[in-house]
């Protein structure tokens, strides 16, 4: 058992003029009686096999034969230097062995050609029909399915190499809760032994509470939404990057919220350039997201520009979707809204003392018309603060009674932000809707497979 050689590293011309043992799926298969071209993918490449009869005997050939498209097989062959060939490789086939086959009654059901379709506002998106939905455990070994989930996987360890490298503390918070981050009408209740509880918005409030103990902390964690908007960066579970810190303010925690986004486009351009030239994804522009400063705007600033590209928005509301794609679509970078109005976010904002209208909150919006990535802010420290801002919105304070004790004993100004991962992925790989980016997405009208 185990693997030794891997397609990639063939194609990066490791083995040339050597005998291998290559272990895959069949992603084509063609031919005739005499010979057969079986492309052969792992997952660090494909690459073209010939076999033919007179080399490989009858019993051998008539496997080969039977191979149909994502079958798993072992090939041994020699490396085969072919300018012409995909990747500049092919391999002759010397032995070859059936793993686990496919039924022919039931070939696979996923055409990579057939993985582009128009939704319901006429956008062009991939793997997004009912069809490719209902067999995303079949879709994920598609070329770009695969490439999505490397891109994913390298945000990841971006986030975390970001975080400890500038010490945090990584910590865990429940998921079962008993309030609301983000308001109520998001939430996902669940039924808990007679009780209810609630699926968690944000990891926030339990990190506040150990903010005096780790003073810099954070997660990346699941966080729950019931959203009904269908849009392209809408999931009810996507995960969340966050962050909280003591003795802070919003300018410091913006500073983190860039440097972050900034090392997860860099952290791409170094591990995936392969990947993200497949994507025909412009790395001039990727190599500005990482090297250029995000620029910071007023909240004020930006629905002047709305409104006076003729968008139909008032004071007072916070930015959805359609507006925040036609405010970046010529963003060349990530740019930052602060100072929002009090009446737009919830009541753990800090006010602003210099003008009671506005918190000290920042959102960071990604351009190419993807809009939010990052929210985040001071929050309000003091005990009488959060009581006059929890009364002010009607919140029952019971549930929150840890996060107001918290407060009596020693509060001190401190912040963090919240990051979007999927709809970071989503951003720097240049996906057609966020579901690109997750394995299984969940939304509001699926949650199978
Ligand atoms: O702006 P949000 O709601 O902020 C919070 O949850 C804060 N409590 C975070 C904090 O300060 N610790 O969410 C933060 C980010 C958004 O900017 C967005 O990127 C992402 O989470 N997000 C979603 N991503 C995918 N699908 C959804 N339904 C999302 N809702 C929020
Ligand atoms: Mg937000």
């Amino acid at each position: 058992m185990g693997k030794e050689i891997w397609i990639g590293d063939v194609q990066n011309g490791v083995h040339d003029g050597q005998q291998v043992t290559l272990k895959g799926w069949v992603k084509r298969t063609r031919g005739s009686n005499k010979i057969r071209f079986l492309v052969l993918r792992d997952s660090t490449g494909t690459i073209q096999c010939v076999g033919k009869r007179d080399v490989l005997g009858d019993e051998m050939f008539e496997a080969v034969k039977e191979a149909l498209i994502e079958s798993s097989v072992h090939v041994t062959g020699t490396v085969r230097v072919d300018e012409r060939a995909d990747g500049g490789h092919e391999l002759d086939v010397e032995a070859f062995a059936l793993i686990g086959g496919v039924d022919p009654e039931r070939p696979f059901p996923v055409t990579e050609s057939a993985m582009l379709t128009e939704d319901e506002e006429g956008n062009m998106v991939w793997g997004g029909s009912e069809f490719l939905l209902d067999q995303r455990h079949l879709y994920l070994r598609t070329a770009r399915a695969t490439t999505m989930l490397k891109l994913r996987s390298s945000a990841f360890g971006a986030i975390h190499q970001y975080f400890r490298s500038h010490d945090f503390i990584e910590y865990q918070a429940p998921n079962f809760v008993a309030g609301a981050v983000e308001g109520g009408s998001t939430l996902f209740e669940v039924p808990y032994f007679g009780r209810k509880a609630y699926l968690t918005q944000s990891w926030q409030l339990y990190a506040e509470a150990a903010m005096p103990a780790l003073e810099r902390l954070y997660t990346i964690a699941p966080s729950f939404r019931a959203e009904k908007s269908r849009t392209r960066r809408h999931l009810t579970e996507f995960w969340h990057a966050e962050m909280e810190m003591a003795w802070s303010s919003n300018d410091e925690i913006m500073e983190h919220g860039e440097g972050v986004v900034r090392h997860i486009a860099r952290t791409l351009l170094d591990e995936r350039e392969a990947e993200l030239t497949s994507l025909d994804r412009d790395l001039d522009m990727l190599a500005r997201y990482a090297d250029s400063p995000y620029p910071r705007m007023r909240y004020d600033e930006a629905i002047e520009t709305l409104q006076g590209m003729g968008v139909d928005v008032s004071w007072g509301q916070d930015l959805d979707y359609s507006k925040e794609k036609v405010l970046t679509q010529d963003f060349d970078v990530p740019h930052f809204l602060t100072h929002y109005p009090k009446v737009a976010k919830p009541f753990y904002h800090r006010v602003d003392p210099e003008d009671e209208q506005y918190v000290l909150c920042h959102d960071l919006l990604a351009p190419e018309g993807y809009g939010e990535i990052i929210g985040g802010g001071e929050r309000t420290w003091s005990e009488a603060e959060i009581l006059k801002r929890i009364d002010e919105e009607g919140t029952p304070r019971e549930p929150y009674q840890f996060y107001i004790d918290v407060r009596s004993y020693g509060g001190v100004p401190h912040g963090g932000f919240g990051l979007g991962v999927d709809r970071v992925v989503s951003w720097l790989a240049g996906a057609s809707h966020i579901r690109e980016v997750i394995p299984f997405p969940r939304t509001s009208r699926r949650v199978t497979p």
